[in-house]
Formats: structure tokens, sequence, C-alpha cells
């Protein structure tokens, strides 16, 4: 039987008091909506059915994928009424599963087993208990067990309210009935909408069985309502991400310190401290050790790079055996080859060092290619920029550069250059030779300071 996956993505998203549309919302660094159609299209052959609404633009815009077929719903009238707007392409004889786009941490797995009961003709219904069920709609079931409907928080009665069981949402079921229910709802209920949740009851009318299929892992039920709830999950999400890295043997030493906004893939008895910030794809090697306090975007560092406290680190690859920090900026285009170091208060952007070179302290390096064993004294800058263009320096190999030099750029420092201290170079300074700039010293004999006038 084929299957049909419709999300829901069309709510405003009211208590979420935003402009963004609430499924364009980050969890862990990407939109709730991208966490869902990951799952859903492990379904390999499903076909993927969006419903969108309110936003509808910005939500499409943000996923390109000519194998999404996007729904307009014009007017946010219910879930029930969502799934309506789908269900014409969809054949009698597929099984429909659907998903909400403001859940999502749903696994694959469970949904999976919804999808099963459906292709047995019956109705899969995804169930939770929670201890705080409040927002949810509620499970009623019979006498022996059997589920026979689902009511709305907000149409339940008192003694409704006070059961546990929650509906997630995530239903399964044949095209077929699932049309005929969806076409017999009515909208007679607190909220005036047509409720997808009401099909339990219609299937039960209708002689199909209703299999409660539920799950213990809570966070995979939660839904995005408000900005707490997101809050909520971020940290579900993040735990979830710090367990599977600590499973691939990485150590962090406190996994409820630990943000990854996009992907990693670390070697072997890497370290990583706490409140570290990972975003977008990071690649470690064996042994890397990411101090306290650090921030990585789209970084790859090799072995045995050691990254000091509170760094910030963009777009940038860190060859074997690097240190970086404490307190250093990497932006973005560094490439820093083996064996490098860059200390505190030291800024790099846009350049190349080479093997063994050592920038360390308190020094800008930009548009700059830098040689093999380089010395760049504390307190240099590459003076990139005239206030239109920027320029680039080039360093040879085995350069030592004094402390306070200003290299005004374009320039090159050419192989086994000495600079003295203090210089400002503003033309090609030769190989093997020293070359400085300074005024000369002097001093005032017999020269007093001034006192204070009483
Ligand atoms: C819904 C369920 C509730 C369940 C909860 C689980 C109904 C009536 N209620 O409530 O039983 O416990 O989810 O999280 O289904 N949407 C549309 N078009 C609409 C309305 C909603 O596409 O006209 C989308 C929303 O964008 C959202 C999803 O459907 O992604 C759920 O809507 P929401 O308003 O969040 O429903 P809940 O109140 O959470
Ligand atoms: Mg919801």
């Amino acid at each position: 039987m084929n299957l049909d996956i419709i999300i829901l993505a069309a709510g405003q998203g009211a208590r979420m008091r935003s402009v963004l549309p609430k499924v364009l919302h980050p969890l862990g660094g990407r939109p709730l909506l991208a966490h869902v159609l990951e799952t859903a299209r492990r379904f390999d052959k499903a076909k993927l059915h969006v419903v969108v609404g309110h936003g509808g633009d910005r939500v499409r815009d943000a996923f390109p994928d000519p194998a999404i077929h996007w729904v307009t719903q014009e007017q946010q009238l219910g879930t029930g009424h969502a799934v309506a707007q789908v269900l014409p392409r969809v054949p009698n004889d597929h099984a429909v599963l659907v998903m909400y786009g403001d859940v999502p941490l749903i696994r694959k797995e469970t949904l999976g087993a919804l999808q099963e009961i459906a292709m047995e003709n019956q109705v899969g219904l995804l169930t939770a208990e929670l201890d705080d069920p409040a927002g949810y709609g509620r499970i009623l079931r019979a006498a022996d067990g059997s589920i026979v409907g689902s009511v709305e928080e907000k149409d339940a009665t008192d003694e409704q309210c006070k059961i546990r069981e929650v509906n997630t949402g995530f239903v399964a079921a044949p095209a077929g009935d699932l049309r005929n229910w969806v076409n017999s709802l009515d909208n007679n209920n607190t909220q005036g909408e047509y409720y997808l949740t009401d099909i339990i009851a219609r299937a039960v009318t209708d002689g199909t069985k209703v299999c409660g299929v539920t799950t213990r892992d809570r966070n995979e039920v939660l839904g995005v309502n408000t900005r707490a709830q997101l809050a909520t999950l971020e940290r579900g999400y993040q735990l979830r991400q710090a367990m599977a890295c600590m499973e691939d043997g990485v150590t962090l030493i406190d996994p409820d310190r630990f943000d990854l906004r996009g992907r990693m893939v670390a070697g072997q008895d890497v370290v990583i401290d706490v409140n570290a910030v990972l975003e977008g794809e990071i690649t470690l090697g064996d042994r890397v050790h990411i101090g306290p306090n650090c921030v990585l975007r789209n970084i790859t560092a090799g072995d045995d790079v050691t990254i000091l406290a509170n760094c910030v680190l963009e777009e940038a690859t860190i060859g074997n055996a690097s240190r970086i920090g404490p307190f250093s900026r990497i932006r973005p285009e560094t490439h820093l080859a083996e064996n490098t170091r860059v200390g505190n208060f030291v800024e790099i952007k846009n350049s190349v060092i080479a093997n063994g070179s050592k920038v360390n302290h308190l020094s800008y390096i930009g548009d700059t290619t830098v040689g093999r064993d380089v010395n760049i004294g504390a307190g240099t800058i590459t003076c990139n920029y005239d206030g239109a263009n920027k320029h680039r320096t080039v360093i040879g190999d085995d350069v030592f550069i004094g402390s306070d030099t200003q290299l005004i750029a374009p320039v090159t420092v050419a192989d086994g250059a000495t600079i003295g201290a203090g210089s400002i170079i503003t033309t090609d300074a030769p190989a093997g030779e020293l070359t400085l700039s300074r005024v000369p010293q002097e001093t005032r004999k017999g020269w007093k300071r001034p006192v204070k006038k009483k």
C-alpha cells in the first residue's frame, strides 16, 4: 500500500506572538518544519504533502525541495479542514499518515508502527501519558480499554480534563475511510473548527478499530505552541544530541551545557568543556579539546587541536596540533596549517597561515598570507583597508615581525626578514635583512616633571 504523508503547517501559531510563521521558528538551529520533514523523508517511497497557510510563501521559500507537494489552506478552519485540502489528490487505496509541523521530535520508528496499522485498514493513533497534559486533546477509552474518541481540552468536561493520556495528533488511516470521515466533520465545538481528532469517534461508529500506540519518550510528542514550550523542547533536543555524541565517544563535561545547532562529526577522545555552541557543519579530528564558552560555526579542525576558553571561530580550517585562544577570534576564510598558535585578543580574517607560525598576542591579521615558522609579535596590525578597498599582505617563511608593527597593505615581507618593533612598513621588506622604521630615541637631560599648582 502506498503511503502519503500530510504535514500540517498552516496555523498562525498565535500563541507564539511572532511575525515568523510558527513552523519556521528554529529548534537546534533549524526550523521546526525541517525536523518534521527530515523524519518524513525517511519513509522512502512516501509522497510528502505540506499544508501551508499563514506565511505560506515564507514557509515554501525556506524548503526549495521539488519532492514536496505544497497545498495552500486559504483559511485555517481546523486540522480536519487542513487534511481535507490534500485528500482529493490521494487515491483511496493509499494509506495516509498525518504529522504536525509543530511537533518536531517525533521518531520514524514510532510513526512506522502507525503506518503498519493503517496498512491493515485500521486507524493508528499515537498517544502519550503526560504528567501535565494541559493544552492537549484527551483520549477517551471505553470500559474495555478500547479508544472511542478524543476530546479537545477546550471542549472537555472537568472529569475529562483529568485524563492524562493525550492525543499527540499523529494518526494513520486508509485514505478512502479517512476521506469519508473528514467529509463528515462539523465545527460544532468551542473553537468553531473542523477537528481532525473527531475522526476517531467517526471510525469507531463505522466499526473500524482504532489502535493506540503509546510512546514513553515525551519529547517525541511535545508540540510547540508557546515560546516556553519551544525552550523546553530545545533542551530536550540538545540533551538527545548530547547523549548521541557521548555514545559516539565524545566527552562532554556537562551535557546540560552543550548546544549543537547543526551537525558534528568528531574523532576519538574529543573533549568539549561547558557552554560550547556549535553551529553548522563541525568536523573535529582525534583528541580535539574545546575549552569553556567557545562558539564554533562551520569549522574543520584536525587532530590534537586545542581551542582554549572563550574563542569565536567561523568558517575556518585548523590544522593538526594547532592551539587557539584563550579569547581568539577567527573569522571566515581563515586557514591555519599544522602546529600554528593563535593567542589572546588576536583576530584573523581571510588569511592563510602556514605550519608552525605564531600570532600570540593582541594582533589583527586580515587578507594576509603568512609563511612557515613566522613569529608575529604582540600588537601587530595588517592595515588591509584604505577606506575603499582591501589589500593583501604577504609574509614569507621564517619572518620575525617585532611587536607593535603596522603593515600597510599591499605589502610583502620576504623570507627570513626581520621587522623591528614599532615599525610602520609601507614598502616591501627584503629577504634576510632587518627592516625598521622608527623615530630615533632622545633623552632630554635635566627635564623636570610638572608639579601640581598649590
Ligand atoms: C492539536 C490537536 C490536539 C493535540 C495537539 C498535539 C486538533 C483539533 N487538536 O491541538 O488534540 O493534542 O495538536 O500537539 O487537531 N493547522 C493547520 N490548519 C489549521 C489548523 C492547524 O495546518 O486550520 C496546523 C498547525 O499549523 C499545526 C497543527 O496543525 O502545525 C496543529 O495545530 P494547533 O493549532 O497547534 O493544534 P493544537 O491546539 O496543538
Ligand atoms: Mg499545536
